[in-house]
């Protein structure tokens, strides 16, 4: 899915400013000078919509996205299903969410609403149809922007009846769910569908099993609510491309579930920029995480649907963007595979919850401020940068970050109740790569493996049916797989795998067995230290929280604890399994272990780098792939100035001014540079 051009724009809110047609006129005006080409429109517009149950007034709409298009403005359309109007949740009271402690909510905020309820998705049905009706060919509009940021779960008895349903589906008999639960435990045995309650802190929150189908229900009710969404519009018109934007590590929705019911994935990115607790490179490193995995869901460009153009007004601090911060954030989501630079919002609301959030337009209503200048000055560089739609970023590593895991190893009791820290630990295997300049896909257990060289599996608790005969025939095929301590613990009902861990055949493909896992308190630390293996350097590193006792078979040892009483037990190993390798490492490493370690093993495996050289600290590149040409984004996350050198010819792509092997960035400068398509 392709636009004509790198959209620039964000969330509008006429609906807001009906009474000023002169703010409503100066926006068009402040839009052109902003270089804005988009907007999203109506988010949050269902009482102006829908002012009376059934009366539809859409005809301010109407007029607005009309002089937008005639201002080659295009329109990203909403449904507004993400706040419902007051009348609604008074006259329908089971559309209002029940949430954990069981009580019904009143009227009031937003993202609130029950997915199950029939009376919420017929009343949604009817304003998206009528609004598809009047708007979906217009030639203004370019997509659909189905709700706003999907999320919550509701505990109402529709919702606790579909769950039921959804198990009964599922399981067939009861007896195949108790045994799935191990629900004998605790004498937790179900003899009755109905007894089954979702889990809440006043009830039942013991069974994993439990847990795990309640998270895997919500996004399949979350998932049937945007289907019924996107339905609703395309029965009007089909082809008209449907998004609904996803949020920064969101854990509620797997998103890899909801991919496939949109069109075009987008999501919304607000970097927290400037705070004491991380460089800008790491907050940089959280978000390129992110922009990969929104990437690799469809292994397509995806959409920055919002973004600040300054400061939020929920972050604990609202920090502004230093000067040159806002094209460096822009140009990240760019360089990771964006096709767009969205913000929240146009224009500053003149009252309440967000009335001082960041925005192009502040309260003053001036051109002449420092955030608009930023802002159209990332308008004039997309539209530079227009030849990059065609491209997109391809990946030889790919790292395992999966929902399901995720929220089995959040819920298990042990080894480490204080912290297991699985997103951590998945960020710090991929730093590494974004300090190299190396595209790394961030997939799932459901996804293929094919063309990839290396898999990295971070903290792979969960298995899901049939992963580890996936990763038999990468490895077997030549492929390299890294796996870490508390991999193949439980299957993907959250039973532990008898007869040895890593299970499901994982013993085998690493050619070792966990004996046991010993958990460190904060503060306490072991070491690693690394045989003669000519793989990386023999010294040693720093290990702390989980430390796996591993037994090898077939496993060579590359490296073994420094101390305490499995001094000299093998700590990282490899086996050669068919044509490919498969190393285990058995304890959480300080971060220099992980930047050797896959240093080394991108030169064994010859993994192509965005640029070929040596990146100076807070500096990355990242490689947009095209047929003729390649874009490579050069991005210093610093405050310094900083100068790289490498064999490459290049020019920048803006300007066609040669590079010959040497760039100097300014603090928190960006380049994009245009070379010769690599032949991958
Ligand atoms: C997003 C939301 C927007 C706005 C923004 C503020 O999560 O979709 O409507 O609230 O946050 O940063």
């Amino acid at each position: 899915m392709q636009f004509s051009c790198l959209l620039h724009g964000g969330d509008y809110n006429p609906d807001q400013w009906l009474d000023r047609p002169d703010i409503l006129a100066a926006d068009i005006d402040l839009m052109k000078k902003a270089h804005i080409n988009c907007v999203s429109v109506g988010i949050f517009a269902w009482s102006r919509l829908e002012p009376e149950e059934g009366r539809y007034d859409f005809d301010w709409l109407e007029a607005i996205i009309t002089n937008l298009y005639q201002n080659g403005i295009s329109t990203i359309l909403a449904t507004p299903s993400g706040a419902k109007p007051a009348w609604m949740s008074r006259k329908y009271p089971e559309i209002r969410r029940v949430s954990r402690d069981m009580t019904r909510d009143l009227h009031g905020k937003r993202h609130n609403h029950c997915y199950t309820s029939p009376v919420y998705r017929e009343k949604v049905r009817q304003i998206n149809t009528a609004l598809a009706e009047r708007f979906a060919h217009h030639p203004g509009v370019i997509l659909w922007h189905l709700s706003n940021e999907y999320g919550g779960k509701c505990y109402c008895p529709l919702c606790q009846q579909a769950f039921c349903g959804w198990l009964r589906e599922k399981y067939g008999t009861l007896d195949a769910l108790n045994k799935a639960w191990w629900t004998d435990f605790w004498s937790h045995r179900y003899s009755s569908w109905d007894e089954i309650e979702a889990p809440v802190p006043a009830g039942e929150e013991s069974v994993h099993g439990l847990n795990l189908d309640w998270n895997r229900f919500c996004t399949h009710q979350t998932n049937d609510f945007i289907r019924w969404e996107a339905e609703s519009v395309k029965a009007v018109r089909p082809d008209l491309p449907v998004t609904a934007n996803f949020m920064y590590f969101f854990d509620e929705l797997d998103y890899y579930t909801l991919k496939d019911s949109v069109d075009v994935i987008s999501w919304d990115a607000y970097p927290t920029w400037g705070e004491n607790e991380e460089s800008e490179a790491e907050v940089a490193r959280r978000f390129a995480f992110n922009h990969d995995l929104m990437r690799s869901l469809k292994k397509q460009p995806f959409l920055l649907m919002e973004s600040s153009p300054s400061a939020t007004n929920w972050q604990p601090v609202s920090k502004l963007k230093r000067p040159g911060v806002h094209m460096l954030s822009s140009m990240q989501a760019i360089a990771h595979g964006s096709n767009s630079v969205q913000y929240f919002q146009w224009r500053k609301s003149r009252g309440a919850f967000e009335k001082f959030h960041g925005a192009v337009v502040d309260h003053y209503g001036g051109s002449d401020t420092r955030v608009f200048r930023d802002v159209a000055q990332v308008g004039e560089r997309l539209e530079a940068l227009g030849g990059l739609i065609p491209t997109c970023n391809r990946s030889q590593v790919a790292i395992v970050y999966d929902w399901e895991n995720l929220w089995a190893v959040n819920d298990a009791k042990g080894p480490r109740n204080c912290g297991l820290k699985y997103r951590e630990t998945v960020l710090s295997h991929y730093a590494p790569f974004w300090k190299m300049g190396i595209n790394v896909d961030v997939i799932d257990e459901t996804c293929d493996l094919d063309g990839y060289r290396l898999v990295i599996l971070p903290m792979l608790y969960l298995l899901r049916d049939g992963f580890a005969e996936k990763l038999r025939r990468f490895t077997d095929q030549g492929g390299t797989v890294v796996a870490t301590y508390w991999t193949g613990i439980v299957d993907s009902t959250d039973l532990c795998w008898l007869g040895g861990m890593p299970g499901d055949g994982l013993m085998e493909l690493f050619g070792l067995r966990s004996e046991e896992i010993d958990a460190l308190y904060d503060g306490q630390y072991n070491s690693i230290k690394p045989q003669q293996s000519g793989l990386f350097p023999a010294k040693d590193y720093r290990v702390s929280e989980l430390c796996d006792l591993v037994i090898p078979s077939t496993a060579q040892t590359l490296a073994v604890y420094g101390s305490d009483f499995y001094a000299g037990r093998p700590a990282l190993t490899v086996n050669q399994f068919g044509q490919g390798e498969a190393y285990y490492i058995a304890a959480r490493a300080e971060d220099a272990f992980q930047e050797d370690f896959y240093g080394a093993l991108a030169q064994k495996l010859h993994l192509d780098r965005a640029l070929s050289c040596t990146l100076p600290e807070g500096v990355t590149a990242v490689r947009r792939s095209g047929d003729s040409f390649d874009a490579v984004t050069v991005m210093n996350f610093t405050p310094t100035p900083q100068e790289i050198r490498f064999p490459e010819t290049a020019e920048v792509w803006e300007t066609g001014a040669p590079v010959n092997g040497a760039l100097s960035l300014a603090p928190y400068e960006v380049v994009v540079l245009k070379l010769a398509a690599s032949s991958r």
